[in-house]
């Protein structure tokens, strides 16, 4: 009775490792790899997304490409995205509702393009948005209604970019906000009125060395603050 229970087992067993792949057959995908929830398709001279991705896609890795766009809805068949890599390409470009559809999405890596303004509707679609990585773009502007969106925002890395003034009064609406990296920037002054009514975990991981700053007496504190974590100024 025990071996016929034991084989009942195994075919249980080998009937929940057949569930069936989510990947595409590899011939519609020849640029890419995939790896169950994962696809990734770097270095492959793509201009755009690949047309076919399996839906169950979790985590996308589209770096080192020649993006320039990013057209509305390129994604929205993956609503399952968590995580979307698109560093190394050349966008310059985010169509309103380029990311319609991925509402899951917390993960986004934009760091080493071309984008030169962050517009009040690039986050609207993915309000869980937590790591956001902008660095080493050519980014003049930022609207300070650029993360209105986003409720969820933990971290995001604006260093190396051209900004030579960021609206601070728009991160106090962000509760969860704790590293702010805006060095390596062209920011002369700074309103230290908005930043000091930011909250104190905030203001202690706000980065703003290397950039322009005129030094201002009131500014005194906080570059005592930086030289304290050991920051050029
Ligand atoms: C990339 O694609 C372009 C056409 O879109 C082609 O001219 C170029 O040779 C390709 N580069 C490589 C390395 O395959
Ligand atoms: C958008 O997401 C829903 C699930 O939330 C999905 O059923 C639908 O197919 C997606 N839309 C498109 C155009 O793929
Ligand atoms: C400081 O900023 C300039 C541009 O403003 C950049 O070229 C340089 O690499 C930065 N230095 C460091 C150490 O990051």
């Amino acid at each position: 009775m025990q071996g016929v229970e034991a084989s009942w087992w195994s075919v249980v067993l080998l009937l929940v490792s057949l569930k069936a792949s989510p990947c595409l057959p590899q011939d519609s995908l020849p640029e890419c790899i995939c790896a169950s929830d994962i696809l990734s398709c770097t270095d492959a001279n793509l201009t755009g997304p690949p047309s076919e991705m399996p839906v169950s896609t979790v985590t996308l890795d589209l770096s080192h490409n020649r993006l320039q766009q990013l057209e509305g809805g390129g994604f929205e068949e993956l609503y399952r995205l968590e995580t979307l890599r698109l560093s190394h390409n050349q966008v310059s470009a985010v169509h309103p509702g380029a990311f319609r559809n991925t509402s899951r999405l917390r993960h986004l890596d934009l760091s080493s393009n071309q984008l030169r303004a962050l517009e009040h509707h690039f986050f609207l679609d993915v309000p869980m948005l937590e790591e956001l990585l902008l660095f080493d773009n050519r980014i003049v502007r930022v609207e300070s209604r650029a993360f209105a969106g986003v409720s969820g925002l933990k971290k995001v890395y604006l260093s190396h970019n051209l900004l030579t003034d960021f609206p601070f009064f728009s991160l106090h609406s962000q509760p969860h906000l704790s590293t702010f990296d805006l060095s390596s920037n062209r920011l002369n002054r700074l309103p230290l009125q908005d930043i000091s009514n930011l909250p104190m975990i905030l203001q202690r991981n706000l980065y703003l060395h290397n950039n322009s700053l005129v030094c201002e007496c009131a500014m005194f504190s906080l570059f005592r603050l930086w030289e304290q974590q050991g920051f050029p100024r």
